[in-house]
């Protein structure tokens, strides 16, 4: 059957009727991948599942969200929209916004946003505004704008986002029969963690699944305020899709780890790019900076004890490593043979 976006798949779960216009651009539906290889190279001996979230339409997690807060923000009739973001959540508002014909407003960073994210959010129209400032900031500046205009807010914060990105944790365990025994993820505003736990529980509720995962949530060390328990004022991390000192949904990814019996740590930039180099060169995924310290997260817990063998292990890779092409090339590693376009110096080139 055709498919027309997780509202529709999964709208008995969520907050719409049958007369509620649904702005999508097809989210969802994202692979779980088996991922034997990188299990290997970590050498843990679990059934261990990727799920790439960066086969989204915009290239993130943020469109599960995106489609249920455009869609209930249209419905309220909002002329305009406005989020802060590290960038992904731009990019999607922008793209929904556009699809929604709704004006749409984001503050960044000014210069700690990817390029690919920063095309995006200027291709799809947006109105973007480049602050002196950290996300935190940005964050504080558009609740304030929205609770005063006639501008709905659609960060995580808008609890229509975490509805929709609940819908990753029902994907997961339609793909698996039952949920996994960990879940892995990345930590920056903590919304995705809130979702993912709310998702699991709520399947539990309907009776589709009767196990829970631990919900091991991961921040940058640089940016790690719940793990050290105090607000960063200059959040710094390589992975600027998770620079955040000041996480919204805080109290929320405390409750998933207290609920699940699970984790929140941090890793180290050199861990986060280690694992991002790791999983595109064993399993061909090229995923986000930010989103590699899920795996990253994994390396660390195996190694601490935290992971029982031969258990399902499902780490979300949150955003498309196309996005951050800077990074891609600064640290692969790989040499660009140069020469002319005669075979044989080509063959010479190749060592042949
Ligand atoms: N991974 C990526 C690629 C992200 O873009 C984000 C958040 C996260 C992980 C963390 O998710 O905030 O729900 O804990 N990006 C936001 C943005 C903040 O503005 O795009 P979270």
């Amino acid at each position: 059957m055709y498919y027309q976006g997780l509202i529709n798949k999964y709208r008995k779960y969520l907050p719409v009727t049958d007369s509620t216009e649904i702005v999508t651009l097809n989210e969802g539906n994202t692979p779980l991948i088996k991922a034997d290889n990188l299990a290997k190279k970590i050498g843990i001996n679990v059934n261990l599942y990727l799920k790439f979230e960066g086969c989204n339409p915009t290239g993130s997690f943020k469109d599960r969200g995106m489609t249920m807060a455009v869609t209930k923000a249209k419905e309220a009739g909002a002329n305009a929209i406005i989020c802060a973001s590290t960038g992904n959540t731009s990019a999607s508002a922008a793209a929904y916004g556009a699809k929604a014909g709704i004006k749409t407003f984001v503050l960044i960073p000014d210069g700690y946003i990817a390029l690919g994210k920063l095309s995006q959010a200027m291709m799809y129209g947006a109105e973007i505004i480049a602050i002196k400032g950290n996300f935190d900031q940005a964050l504080d500046c558009v609740r304030e704008i929205s609770s005063k205009y006639p501008v709905t807010l659609v960060n995580s914060v808008n609890p229509y986002r975490i509805e929709g990105q609940k819908t990753g944790a029902f994907e997961i365990c339609d793909a698996l029969g039952k949920a996994p025994e960990y879940h892995f993820i990345p930590v920056g505003n903590a919304g995705n963690i809130t979702a993912y736990w709310k998702g699991y529980k709520e399947y539990r509720e309907a009776g589709i699944i009767n196990n829970l995962p631990k919900m091991a949530g991961f921040e940058a060390e640089g940016s790690a305020a719940i793990v050290r328990g105090e607000r960063i004022l200059t959040p710094e991390t390589i992975a600027t899709a998770i620079r955040i000192g000041n996480p919204a949904s805080w109290k929320q990814a405390e409750a998933a780890r207290d609920e699940s019996g699970g984790k929140i740590g941090c890793v180290t930039d050199e861990k986060i790019i280690e694992a991002y180099k790791m999983i595109a060169s064993t399993e061909g995924i090229l995923c986000e900076p930010a989103s590699a310290a899920s795996v990253a997260g994994l390396i660390q817990a195996h190694t601490a004890g935290f992971v029982q063998p031969e258990t399902d292990v499902v780490c979300i890779l949150t955003g498309n490593g196309l996005k951050d092409p800077d990074n891609a090339i600064k640290y692969s590693n790989a040499d660009v043979k140069k020469t002319s376009a005669e075979i044989n110096d080509v063959l010479r080139v190749m060592g042949i």
